[in-house]
């Protein structure tokens, strides 16, 4: 389908991880486990190294890697088989000679070159002369027709390790003819040769029960090949909404996060006044209504317009059992929230009105009810913007392997952290404060949009566990901007507070008294000078308002991320 845009520089908001090494697993794959948040094992590649864990040609340990890797991508084990073995149904590995032939990269190379990519000087550098991965191989007979040779090929021989021209290690079939021909030679014939990648479909268990059951069903393969790869290449676009163009399938897929049509009506404003006072008296606190409604909201990420409020997904498993979103709470949460609906559609029904309202709706209308409600606490007359149309999916309507496969380890806006103890202030990337930059990114925030959540999130005492950290003010859920005037006061001074360095403590200096506990991710918020430059505007005395202001405005940015529905196509 078509609707993608182009852009006309490299988007710079995505954390790639370290970038320091090339082709290192440092930071990202280490103890056989992928780094949250990353999905390349390796800096450069995109998916794992070709020969294997660090270079190591491990066909089952390759298959581990893989399978981290891809279940990031939303692809489950025979998404995976099929994508591979359908890919490398294709072309060719180019590695004709050492690497010591390739010029430097592109944008250092001479200005003649012109951008026209990396120069290899072993002879011609082109055709049989090239170099890109340094594998020298083709993998299957019929190098450009689909088909289940590679698959054939792959069960049917005895694999020898051997080193390319360039010196990788890839594997050879030693008990095979020279069938595969070469790419530039017709007279030329060449033996079946695989990547260790390759081979982990075969030394997988799981991955190889799919491979054979390809392999003896052609046309499933087919199938599942044409389905993964209508999946890869389109799962960040978002959901269906986003196509545009006369080639969009009729079939809806469980990762385009699919949501049932709307057979009723909305509710007007009067219904929703009427539903936020329900709410408000419904024994939820605000800091619930809060929590529930920006965890709902703030799943959206950006980076394939998936997540969000849309859908009420946070009910439905795994999300529901993200610790993040306090399981247990957000049942009776949700169970106040389903009993609010029920009256309310079937007193709808009774009524013989065609509105309903959905839960997806309720939670997001529950947040607004708090916030006006915590402004009314701190002596300001606010209405929160309010958007109707969010409607429910259904069991059946949630991916679970990838909602599983990323539920948040760190989450800045709610000042949670999964693992204190994995903070290392020599690396960067693993700290909290790294983390929230990638939140915000994946949340389209800005700078100051980013800092204004906070402070307002805490005040309202939407933390994790509704503790304590960083609610830095006397007077939780009311919404001011406390928390910048409490947190940059110069007579509380700050100190370490655990071992890992994750929560520190604020002292009156004069008294010595403890007021506060806060988490790296509040105090960056001081530390650093640009989040303090914003931090300080909204501290002042005459910025209550603008801080009201500023924190609806992006509230509402969050609330409303995944409602493509309410956008013009085009
Ligand atoms: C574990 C995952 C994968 C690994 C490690 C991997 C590795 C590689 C490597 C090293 C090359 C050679 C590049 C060169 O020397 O020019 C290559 C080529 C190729 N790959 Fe993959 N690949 C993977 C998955 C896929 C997938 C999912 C597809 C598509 C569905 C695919 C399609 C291709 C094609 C068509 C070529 C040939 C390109 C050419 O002829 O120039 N690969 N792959």
């Amino acid at each position: 389908s078509l609707g993608r845009q182009d852009i006309f520089e490299p988007d710079e908001g995505p954390d790639w991880g370290p970038e320091e090494e090339m082709l290192t697993a440092k930071g990202r794959f280490e103890e056989k486990r992928l780094r949250e948040p990353y999905s390349a094992t390796e800096m450069g590649l995109i998916y794992v190294n070709p020969a294997g864990p660090g270079g190591v040609p491990d066909p089952k340990l390759s298959a581990q890697e893989i399978r981290f890797v891809f279940a990031k991508m939303g692809m489950d084990d025979q998404d995976t088989v099929a994508l591979i073995a359908g890919g490398h149904a294709f072309g060719k590995c180019h590695g004709a000679a050492p690497e010591e032939f390739l010029g430097p990269d592109p944008s250092s190379s001479p200005i003649e070159q012109q951008g026209l990519g990396w120069k290899f000087n072993y002879k011609t550098g082109k055709g049989p002369h090239t170099f890109t991965s340094g594998f020298e191989l083709a993998w299957s007979p019929t190098p450009t027709e689909f088909g289940i040779q590679y698959l054939r090929l792959l069960f049917q021989h005895e694999w020898e390790i051997e080193t390319s021209p360039a010196g990788k290690p890839q594997w050879v079939a030693k008990d095979a003819p020279e069938i595969i021909p070469d790419a530039h030679d017709p007279h030329k014939r060449h033996k079946p040769r695989m990547l260790t990648a390759d081979l982990a479909l075969r030394f997988d268990e799981e991955y190889a029960k799919i491979a054979r059951r390809f392999l003896e069903d052609p046309e499933g393969f087919e199938r599942a090949f044409a389905r993964a790869w209508f999946k890869l290449t389109h799962r960040d676009m978002g959901p269906k909404t986003c196509y545009i163009g006369p080639y969009v399938p009729k079939e809806e897929f469980v990762w385009q996060d699919p949501l049932p049509k709307r057979d009723y009506d909305l509710t007007d404003d009067g219904e929703a006044e009427e539903l936020k006072e329900r709410i408000l008296t419904s024994g939820l606190s605000i800091s619930q209504l809060v929590y529930t409604a920006w965890s709902s909201a703030s799943s959206y990420r950006d980076s394939d317009r998936r997540g969000g409020a849309n859908g009420a997904r946070i009910r439905l498993y795994p999300m529901n059992q993200w610790e993040v979103n306090h399981p247990e709470d957000l049942k009776k949460i949700i169970e106040v929230y389903e009993k609010i609906q029920r009256e309310f559609n079937e007193k709808q029904k009774g009524a013989g009105s065609g509105k309903r309202v959905s839960l997806a709706d309720l939670i997001v209308l529950g947040g607004c009810a708090a916030l006006e409600r915590a402004a009314s606490k701190a002596g300001m007359d606010l209405r929160v913007p309010f958007t109707p149309g969010r409607v429910d999916a259904t069991e059946d309507q949630i991916e679970v392997g990838f909602y599983e496969a990323i539920e948040p380890f760190a989450d800045g806006f709610r000042n949670y952290f999964r693992d204190p103890a994995a903070i290392d202030e020599g690396d960067i990337y693993t700290t909290p404060e790294y983390l929230l930059v990638d939140k915000a990114q994946l949340l389209k925030l800005t700078v100051p949009e980013m800092v204004v959540l906070i402070g307002g999130l805490r005040v309202l005492g939407a933390v994790y566990k509704y503790g304590k950290y960083g609610v830095l003010t006397k007077e939780p859920e009311t919404l001011t901007n406390d928390f910048f005037g409490n947190l940059l006061d110069m007579d509380i001074e700050w100190r370490q507070a655990d071992e890992h360095r994750y929560l520190f403590e604020g002292y009156e200096r004069g008294s010595g008294a403890l007021k506060w506990v806060a988490t790296r991710v509040d105090l960056i918020i001081g530390h650093h000078d640009q989040l303090r430059a914003v931090a300080e505007v909204y501290a002042c005395d005459d910025a209550k308002e603008m801080f009201l202001r500023d924190f609806v405005a992006a509230w509402d940015k969050v609330m409303n991320l995944d409602r493509f529905d309410l956008r013009t196509k085009g």
